[in-house]
């Protein structure tokens, strides 16, 4: 038990997670956890975590912040200013709504092919059937890795993010291993890809300049260890926890059966409830403060965007799911100069499904005594079975 009163390994703490955060909020807005061994502050209060993540001076975002089994720095995730704005000059063209929008035709027919596959059984595992293979084969595709290889490439995307670990060592020696494995993956696409171009991002960012000067391979590599990992899970775990809450509350589904055009506003709507992402880490590079709290220097921060985006002094009827909520400037995407690159991607490929989903399965329900459970950091769910009449 906590000292806020609540069980901290309790599921439902991971289902429904608002109420939490306003505890956290209301009791310890800037809070010392220790995590797997490592102090660090949890910063709650929407205020507090918007001021961490638009100083990049003090709260940087080096590669300290946060070990998924990388030997140099992600980028751009990993640099912080001057040096991260070259690179987000380089890519943030290649993820503005222009480009992304031609992918949605192969986008839509994928969904349907993956939707054929499951529509005559009335009921599924949606995260398996739908959420998973989707964003993976997207974005394969798009980066230029095998399709083909795409279950190996979900392990090993698995293998950084929830490696089967029960020690933080073994954890860290697991999350190396599939680490090396990717970065080996990835050398020999590069290598590939130096020999003969293909219309294909890798291609593309061989080709690419910043400032007169071209990526090294090298850089490459570190861009692509990035997005294999920013671009499969997370719209994986938003598939999840949309279809999910939409299952569970079937007048918000039906409003979206009923006028699709909805679909764009009830995203962003449950993005700012579901927070798939809940939380960035930062490190000081100096002696500070947050919210008035002393905080040394080189401290990890974990900014909670999940209780941010719930917090009341933000949102009107912040507690209510409201599809026609006109203000939305929730952070789900994170904020400050690491904001999302990849978000007109995300909001595609979860429009396309959810438009797709409710035209074709339009009365689907959670099945009966599923009892959910969330993944901790990513709010994946791998276990979420619906039921329809067909
Ligand atoms: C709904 C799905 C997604 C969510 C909720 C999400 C969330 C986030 C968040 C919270 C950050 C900020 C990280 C930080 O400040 O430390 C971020 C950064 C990033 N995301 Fe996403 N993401 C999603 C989809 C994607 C996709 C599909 C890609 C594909 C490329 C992507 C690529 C990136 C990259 C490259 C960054 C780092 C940007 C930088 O450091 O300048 N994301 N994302």
């Amino acid at each position: 038990m906590s000292d806020m009163g609540f069980e901290v390994d309790d599921p439902e703490l991971t289902r429904n997670p608002q109420a939490m955060y306003k505890i956290v909020r209301d009791t310890m807005p800037v809070m010392d956890v220790d995590l797997e061994n490592r102090a660090m502050k949890v910063v709650s209060r929407h205020e507090d975590v918007i001021a961490v993540l638009r100083d990049p001076e003090t709260f940087s975002s080096g590669v300290d912040a946060v070990e998924i089994g990388q030997i140099r720095p992600l980028i751009p995730l990993q640099i912080d200013p001057p040096e991260h704005a070259k690179y987000r000059k380089l890519l943030d063209p290649l993820f503005a709504p222009k480009r992304i929008a031609l992918l949605e035709p192969a986008t839509r027919a994928l969904v349907d092919d993956l939707i054929d596959q499951v529509v005559d059984d009335g009921q599924c595992n949606f995260h398996a059937a739908i959420a998973e293979p989707l964003p993976s084969t997207v974005f394969l595709q798009l980066l230029g890795l095998p399709v083909e290889r795409t279950q190996e490439f979900i392990e090993l995307k698995d293998g950084i993010i929830r490696p089967p670990a029960t020690s933080p060592e073994e954890r860290s020696e697991m999350v190396k291993e599939t680490g090396r494995r990717i970065y080996a993956v990835l050398e020999e696409v590069i290598a590939e890809r130096q020999h003969e171009r293909r219309e294909d991002f890798i291609s593309q960012f061989l080709d690419a300049e910043v400032d007169g000067h071209r990526l090294t391979p090298e850089d490459v590599q570190d861009i692509g260890y990035l997005f294999f990992l920013a671009g499969l899970d997370t719209v994986t775990a938003s598939l999840d926890c949309m279809l999910a809450f939409l299952s569970q509350h079937p007048e918000h589904r039906r409003r979206l059966v009923d006028d699709p055009d909805l679909i764009p506003h009830a995203i962003e709507e449950m993005l700012r409830w579901e927070t798939p992402v809940t939380g960035v880490v930062r490190i000081t590079t100096t002696d500070t403060e947050i919210g008035g709290c002393p905080v040394a220097a080189h401290t990890a921060v974990s900014t909670m965007l999940g209780s941010a985006n719930t917090d009341e002094s933000v949102w009107p009827e912040v507690d209510t799911v409201d599809f026609d909520r006109e203000v939305n400037k929730h952070i789900a995407f994170g904020g400050g100069v690491h904001r999302c690159l990849g978000s007109h991607l995300a909001r595609m490929e979860l429009r396309v499904t959810l438009e797709a989903w409710h035209e074709r399965i339009p009365d689907y329900q959670l099945a009966e005594g599923a009892e959910l459970v969330y993944s901790m950091g990513l709010r994946q769910v791998d276990e979420l079975p619906l039921v329809w009449n067909h």
